[in-house]
C-alpha cells in the first residue's frame, strides 16, 4: 500500500483510460483535504491499495468506480458498441426491454428513446452504476442486483454489453434469460475484449462459446456478427427464444 498525491482528477482519468482494463495496482481511493504549496486549496491525497483495475469494470465501487462509469459512458468504443447493439435489437415502440449490467445507463437511454409506449429496465449489481444510470434515466426502473433479482416480469428483448466476460456460468446465465423472455423474445449479447493483450480471436472464441451454450438451451435463429472497432473488434450473438 502506498500514497499518491493527485491534484488533477482529469489526469487520473486519462491515465486509467490509457491502461484500459489491464492490471493497474490502484484502488480504494481515500480523499483527504488539506493545504498544498502554501495555497488555500484542497490537497487531494489518495491512498492506493494494490488491486486489479479490472474489478472496477466488473463491479464499480467508490471513487475509482465512478471514474470507471465515466469511461464507460464516454469512451468512443463503448459508445459505438452501444449504438450497434441497440440497432440490432430492432426495437418496437411497445417493447419491454431489459439491459443486464447497464453500467452508467447510456444504452438504456437510447433504448428508452425507441420504446415510448413500452418499458426499459436496467439491472446492475453496483450501487454506483445504479446511481449513475438513474441520473441519466430519471423515471426508468433500475434494479440493483443480478438476474435472480428479477421476478414476475417478462421481456421482449434482453441485452448485455461487455458483461459476459464476468459471468462464471454461461449456461445458467442463458437459462435465466430464457425464463425472463416472452415467446419469440430476442437476446443480444455484445462483447469487446478489453483486457491486456486482447486479440480478435478472444472475441470470436467467446462468441462461439455463447452460441454453443444458447443452442444447447434451445434458442433458435442464432446469429454471430462482428463490429470493426479499435483496438479490438466486438462480437455480437443474437438468438430467439423458441416457441
Ligand atoms: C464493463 S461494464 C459495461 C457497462 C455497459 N454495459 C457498457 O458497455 O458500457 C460491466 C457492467 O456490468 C455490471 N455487472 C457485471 N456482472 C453483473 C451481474 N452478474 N449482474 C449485474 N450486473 C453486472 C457491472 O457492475 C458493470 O456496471
Amino acid at each position: 500500500m502506498g500514497f499518491l498525491d493527485i491534484a488533477n482528477r482529469n489526469h487520473l482519468a486519462l491515465g486509467l483510460e490509457q491502461s484500459g482494463s489491464t492490471v493497474v495496482s490502484y484502488a480504494d481511493v481515500q480523499l483527504v483535504t488539506g493545504v498544498s504549496n502554501g495555497y488555500d486549496v484542497a490537497k487531494l491525497e489518495y491512498r492506493i491499495a494494490a488491486m486489479n483495475w479490472r474489478d472496477q469494470f466488473r463491479k464499480p465501487q467508490g471513487f475509482l468506480g465512478s471514474i470507471a462509469g465515466w469511461i464507460m459512458a464516454n469512451r468512443p468504443s463503448n459508445r459505438a458498441r452501444n449504438r450497434w447493439t441497440i440497432n440490432l435489437l430492432q426495437l418496437k415502440p411497445t417493447d419491454h426491454v431489459l439491459e443486464i449490467g447497464c453500467g452508467p445507463g447510456v444504452a438504456l437511454y437510447q433504448a428508452g428513446l425507441q420504446t415510448p409506449k413500452g418499458q426499459v429496465t436496467g439491472l446492475d449489481h453496483s450501487d454506483i452504476m445504479v446511481k449513475q444510470a438513474q441520473r441519466r434515466n430519471p423515471g426508468t426502473t433500475i434494479i440493483k442486483g443480478d438476474l435472480a433479482s428479477i421476478k414476475g416480469q417478462l421481456f421482449d428483448k434482453i441485452f448485455s454489453i461487455n458483461v459476459i466476460q464476468f459471468v462464471p456460468d454461461f449456461s445458467l446465465f442463458y437459462r435465466q434469460i430464457a425464463q425472463l423472455l416472452r415467446k419469440d423474445g430476442i437476446v443480444v449479447t455484445t462483447y469487446q475484449p478489453r483486457h491486456q493483450h486482447a486479440k480478435r480471436q478472444n472475441a470470436i472464441d467467446t462468441g462461439q462459446k455463447i452460441a454453443s451454450v444458447m443452442e444447447n438451451i434451445g434458442f433458435a435463429s442464432i446469429t454471430q456478427l462482428e463490429l470493426a472497432l479499435q483496438p479490438i473488434p466486438a462480437i455480437t450473438v443474437i438468438g430467439c427464444k423458441s416457441p
